[in-house]
């Protein structure tokens, strides 16, 4: 898709389709009131009429209107013109973009770029039309015998701003939105991909391939015999119950100052978390295919973050395995030691992602991080406690957890903070080891992060548990790329100060 920007009015585009916010109480927006002025009142006779209520969601889509220049204007109802904030914003142009794929027009202007959205610029409009119009149109069809190909397929958005003043902020949005898009499209296609092809060896892959499309970016990978000379039995622990191999994938982006100490995200990787030993029920288990959505979203952020060329400094560590049960699987009750030295009884075998973290956040030490951010799919809890809309956070550093916040607010890719208090520690209580890998009832995903933070000392470090965030159940089952817009809101908003 080509994305522009241009200021201009709107009876002056010679193109496809021009799209026009209307509001609720058939109020008319600027763009409107031009279009109605220069064919006559047409829309405004329209609107008298009930054509269009301005509600959300409705669409009114018109042919050769006098005096334009454009084939057709589609209508859009934006529903009361100040309660519009991002997640309206985002339906408005979610209902564009289902409408326009099949009015047969293939290039748009778009002037939904008008509308208030609360405490948002016109930067943010533009980026995030671009991420609404990519979430909409993106498919995962790489398994698909037969490719639905779309007739006459969209080409092309411009997106109006107000006059030339702002064309180089907008031209900048554009920019993130498609680094933004294309990251998230990375970790969707990632998560998307079944157990049986997307193993630990191919994310391994994935992430040096992306290494050689960007020259700040490598990627080294430690193998089995590597993490053992490490001492990482926590994750061996996990990895030696599956006939693929584990690996710890490492990436780093360095286009910071040397002195810049790094962003350390650390991306759980289960390809396929059966449980193990403790084995999941049946039901719903080929969901658990997307239990490396944190990993996922790692290679994402830094792919978003490598092709803006921020000039930061990131290190992805991504610990990836295989959960299965076996004849040489961990069983519960066994005793194992991280790489911290310190020992963990595996009580259930299926709390596995605190395992492979645990063994991740030890190394992750020797980077010197500025800050280390773990994103894992790591409790049912957490979809019990918060539900689809925001990721977990809990930390042991509040000015973190204040960015991410703010982050999340800015992105509309929103976490939410449950605390890690002392109290909870408890639970991790154990006859045999230093720790137990599970808390017993109640407070799941505290005493999932209670666990981690054990691993977590020497540094400032939050934990993203995105357990209901990162992908969709039901008809639209399918990986959501979240919380690639969160972290990359929230490394741009680092290079500010940098
Ligand atoms: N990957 C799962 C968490 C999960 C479950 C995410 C369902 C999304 C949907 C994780 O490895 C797991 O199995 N966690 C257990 C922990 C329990 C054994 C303490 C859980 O949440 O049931
Ligand atoms: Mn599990
Ligand atoms: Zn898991």
């Amino acid at each position: 898709m080509e994305y522009t920007v241009k200021s201009g009015n709107p009876e002056k585009q010679r193109i496809g389709c021009v799209v026009i916010p209307v509001y609720a109480s058939r109020k008319l927006s600027t763009s409107a009131r031009i279009i109605d002025k220069v064919s006559n009142g047409y829309i405004s006779n329209l609107v008298r009429r009930g054509e269009i209520e301005g509600d959300l969601g409705n669409i009114l889509l018109l042919h050769n209107v006098e005096n334009t220049l454009c084939d057709r204007i589609l209508l859009i109802g934006c529903g009361k013109e100040k309660n519009i904030d991002a997640q309206t914003f985002y339906k408005i142009n979610h209902t564009m973009v289902e409408t326009l794929q099949t009015s047969g027009a293939t290039e748009i202007a778009s002037y939904l770029t008008e509308i208030s959205v609360k405490r948002k610029d016109i930067s943010w409009k533009v980026q995030h039309s671009i991420e609404a119009i990519n979430e909409t149109l993106y498919h995962f069809n790489q398994l698909k015998s037969e490719k639905s190909e779309t007739r006459r397929p969209l080409r092309k958005f411009i997106f109006s701003v107000n006059g030339r003043g702002q064309l180089m902020q907008g031209e900048q949005a554009v920019r993130r939105g498609m680094a933004i898009s294309t990251g998230i499209n990375l970790a969707k296609d990632l998560g998307n991909m079944p157990g049986n092809i997307c193993t630990p060896d191919y994310l391994a892959k994935q992430a040096t391939k992306l290494a050689t499309q960007h020259n700040k970016l490598e990627t080294s990978i430690l193998e089995e015999k590597d993490m053992e000379k490490l001492g990482m039995g926590a994750l061996l622990s996990v990895s030696k119950g599956s006939r693929e191999a584990g690996k710890m994938i490492i990436m780093q982006y360095a286009a910071g100052k040397k002195s810049q100490a790094p962003v350390v995200f650390v991306g759980k990787g289960v390809t396929f978390d059966s449980g193990g030993i403790s084995l999941k029920p049946g039901a719903g288990m080929d969901e658990m295919k997307f239990d490396m959505c944190g990993a996922a979203s790692v290679i994402g952020v830094i792919s978003a973050c490598a092709e803006l060329q921020l000039p930061v400094n990131i290190i992805g560590i991504i610990p990836t395995v295989e959960n299965m049960p076996d004849g040489i699987a961990s069983r519960p009750g066994d005793v194992v030691t991280s790489m911290s030295g310190q020992t963990i009884e595996i009580l259930n075998t299926d709390a596995e992602g605190r395992l492979i973290l645990c063994d991740a956040l030890t190394y992750a030490e020797k980077f010197e991080p500025d800050v280390v951010i773990d994103i894992a799919t790591l409790t049912g809890a957490c979809i019990v406690a918060l539900g689809a809309h925001p990721a977990g956070l809990l930390s042991n550093h509040n000015p973190l957890v204040n960015d991410l916040l703010s982050a999340g607010q800015n992105s509309g890719d929103r976490c939410w903070q449950l605390p890690l208090w002392e109290d909870y520690q408890d639970q991790l209580k154990s006859n045999f080891a230093d720790m137990a890998n599970i808390g017993g009832k109640g407070a799941g995903t505290i005493t999932a992060a209670c666990f981690l933070s054990r691993f977590t000392k020497k540094y400032h470090w939050a934990h993203l548990d995105i357990a209901g965030v990162a992908w969709k159940s039901g008809s639209h089952k399918g990986a959501t790329g979240r919380p690639v817009g969160l972290l990359t809101q929230y490394i741009l908003d680092r290079c500010k100060d940098c």
